[in-house]
Order: C-alpha cells, then structure tokens, then sequence
C-alpha cells in the first residue's frame, strides 16, 4: 500500500499526487515512469513520474482524468492510499553536459513529463526554454514552476485565452524565424503535436526527443503491447523508452496502435458509471 501524502487540482481534469514510495524517490530519474493499480484486481496504468523528492522519499504524479481508472484515481484523498505503485520503469532520459541551449515543448498534460527533464537539463548548464500549449488558459500548467528556472516561458491556446492564439508550432515556427537556434527540442504531448513538432524540426536537422506513450500492460517488456517501431526496427516503448529520437519514429504507427481500444474502453468507462 502506498500513501497519497497531497493532492492537488492543476485544472479541471487534471490532479497532482504526491504518494510516499521510498523504494522508488531513491533511484527514479527524469524520464521514468511507474505502474500504477488503484485497487487490488484492478488494472494497471503507467504515468510518468513527474517529480521525486529523495529527503521525504515521495514522488509525485500528475494525471488527466480520461477513463475509468483516472477516475477511481481521482476519487482518492490525501491519507488514503493506492494499492500498487511499481517503478522506477523505463530508461532515464539521455541528459548530459554539454548541450547550450534547450527548447522544451509542452502539450497539455505532456507538461509534466518534461517539466524534471528540462529542471536536470537547466541543472547540466544549458540555458532552457519552453513552450506550453493547451485547448485554453485551464489546460496550461505547471507554468510557474517552469519559470523558476526557464530563460523564457512561452504560451499558446487554441482560444488565445493565455499567451498567443495558436498551436506550440507555431511559436516553434516563430523562434526558428527569429533566428533562434537550440542544440536539442525535446517535445512531449499528444502524439500529433509531437508528429508536428518534427515535420518543422526534421528538415532542419534540429535533434528532437520526444516521449511515447502507447498502451502498456505490464511495463516490464513482456507482453508486446507498447511496441514502436524507431528507424525501422521494432522497439518496446516500456524498456526501450518512453523517449526516443524524434526524427526516427514511425507517427503514423503510434497514433494507429493507440486508438486500437477505443470501443472497449469507452463500454468499460459506461459500465463503470452506471451509465
Ligand atoms: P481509459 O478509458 O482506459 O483510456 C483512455 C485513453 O488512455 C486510451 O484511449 C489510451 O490512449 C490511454 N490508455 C488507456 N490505458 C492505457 C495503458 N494501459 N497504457 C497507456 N495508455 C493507456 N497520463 C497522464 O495523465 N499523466 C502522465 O504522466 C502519463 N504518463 C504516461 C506515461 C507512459 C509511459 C504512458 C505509456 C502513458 C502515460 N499516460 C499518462 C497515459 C495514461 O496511462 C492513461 O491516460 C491512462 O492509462 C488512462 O486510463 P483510464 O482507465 O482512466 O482511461
Ligand atoms: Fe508490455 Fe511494454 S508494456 S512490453
Ligand atoms: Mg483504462
């Protein structure tokens, strides 16, 4: 069993928890996710880890409430607990010394993924900035926190509710024209902004981490379920990933693969409400 020490609403749908997990705010690193059940006999769902802190041996997790088991999630407190909490799963993202400067790119609740790689990237020396988007001003989050240690926050809603009307591309567009230039994009959100981030960055042959997240069962590299395919070859998103090289992902794919289940889960989400 596992605590939920906070709990805090960032915006309509989306929570942040903050579980207690010795084990895992030990030896988790920027880009790891874990496998989360609510209750014992449930199913599991990976969420990435979206920040640790080794001294109160807690890791925190931010969630969009989409389905059946996000809700169960949501419907807990602070002092109650979760049943499973199995991490830290995948492979640390790819950060080092070296790289001067860093655009971070943020769709929705991909926010959170990149907010601890792009903190360790500013940590290396790199000199980061970011771009956040969502539907309206309510979609954007953690837009404080990435200003304590971004040289430059950036935001567009679809609505032009907060920052400019328009998608993240287009600010990416922007910057690229004003001449900026960055050593590496890492983009993270919903698969056709990542597949859109990279039809701009490839041709210019900016490298560009981008991070899967395709149907996962077990997490460990067993069943196949999250398999990609990166420059041709066959990759298991849970032990090879999440992050991969932008410019070698196969999109197309992903987005095929990720709608696979769509009937099902919307006829569990209705049992599930009684509806
Ligand atoms: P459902 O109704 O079952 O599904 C809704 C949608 O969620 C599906 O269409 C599918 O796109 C996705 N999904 C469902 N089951 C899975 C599964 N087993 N594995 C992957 N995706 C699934 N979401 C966040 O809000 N925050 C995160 O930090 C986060 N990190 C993730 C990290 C990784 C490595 C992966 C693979 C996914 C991550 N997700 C994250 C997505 C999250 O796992 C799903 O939103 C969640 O499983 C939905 O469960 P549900 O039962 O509430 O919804
Ligand atoms: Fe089963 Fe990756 S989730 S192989
Ligand atoms: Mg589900």
């Amino acid at each position: 069993m596992y605590r939920i020490i906070e709990k805090k609403t960032l915006n309509d749908t989306v929570e942040l928890m903050v579980v207690h997990a010795p084990f895992i705010a030990r030896k988790c690193e920027p880009g790891q996710f874990v496998m989360l059940r609510v209750e014992e006999g449930g199913e599991r769902i990976p969420l990435t880890i979206a920040d640790y802190d080794r001294v109160n041996q807690t890791v925190s997790i931010i969630y969009q409430v989409v389905g059946y088991t996000t809700r169960k999630l949501a419907a807990k407190a602070a002092g109650d607990t979760v049943s499973d909490l199995a991490g830290p799963l995948g492979r640390p993202a790819d950060i080092h010394p070296g790289k001067k400067r860093i655009l971070g790119i943020g769709g929705g609740v991909g926010a959170a993924p990149l907010y601890p790689q792009l903190r360790k990237w500013q940590e290396t020396g790199a000199e980061v900035d970011v771009i956040l988007g969502g539907r309206g001003r309510e979609f954007v989050i953690l837009e404080n926190d990435f200003r304590t240690f971004c040289s430059q926050v950036y935001v567009a809603t679809n609505d032009g509710s907060a920052g400019v009307q328009g998608f993240v591309t287009d600010v990416l567009n922007r910057l690229l024209a004003e001449g900026n230039s960055y050593d590496e994009v890492i983009a993270i959100g919903p698969l056709p902004m990542m597949k859109a981030v990279v039809g701009i960055t490839k041709p210019l042959g900016i490298p560009t981490g981008v991070s899967l997240n395709p149907i996962m069962i077990d997490g460990t590299g067993m069943c196949g379920g999250c398999r990609v395919t990166v420059g041709g070859e066959i990759r298991f998103a849970c032990v090879d990933g999440p992050d991969f090289d932008g410019l070698l992902v196969d999109f197309d794919e992903c987005i095929r693969r990720q709608g696979m289940y769509k009937d099902m889960e919307a006829h569990i989400c209705q049992i599930g409400t009684g509806a």
